[in-house]
């Protein structure tokens, strides 16, 4: 009966850790979850030529730079301070611009660039940070 009881007590603390173990979800990944959203979404627009007055999301340099009027795009750890998550997450801030419906991100990828900006925006150096652009898009 003691050692029923040792083991019972045993599997529900294994079952707690991992009850906790799954509530805390993976960071997010950069290269796998953010650029692929760049990529598709953003940087046809968003790049150094196409709009050179613009924030460009071609990689980390670029993309961390402030604005000529001292906005900054991505605030590491602030996705609320961010011009970025603005720009997402609120219809009217970006689709003025922005007409073209189908290029808006989705619920789901605007979540992910909100909680990799929470996680502090890990953008690695190198290739693996570097967003390419496929085609530019006229102004
Ligand atoms: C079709 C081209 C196009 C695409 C695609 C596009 N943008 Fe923009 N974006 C613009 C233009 C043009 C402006 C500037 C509008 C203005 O100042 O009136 C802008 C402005 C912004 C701004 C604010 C810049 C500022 O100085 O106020 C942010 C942030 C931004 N875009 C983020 C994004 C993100 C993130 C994506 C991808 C999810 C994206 N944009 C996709 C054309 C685009």
């Amino acid at each position: 009966m003691k050692n029923f009881l040792t083991i019972s007590v045993l599997i529900c603390a294994f079952m707690i850790s991992c009850t906790n173990a799954e509530e805390e979800p993976k960071p997010v990944n950069f290269t796998k979850e953010i650029k692929p959203v760049f990529e598709k979404r953003c940087v046809h627009c968003h790049n150094r030529e196409t709009l050179p007055d613009r924030v460009s999301f071609e990689n980390a340099k670029t993309a961390f730079l402030p604005a000529k009027d001292g906005k900054v795009y991505i605030v590491k750890g602030k996705p609320d301070e961010s011009l970025l998550v603005k720009a997402i997450e609120s219809p009217n801030f970006h689709e003025k611009m922005m007409p073209m419906v189908g290029l808006r991100t989705t619920k789901e990828e605007a979540a992910l660039i909100r909680r990799w900006i929470a996680e502090g925006a890990k953008w690695p150096k190198g290739p693996a940070g570097k967003v390419k652009v496929t085609f530019r898009a006229k102004e």
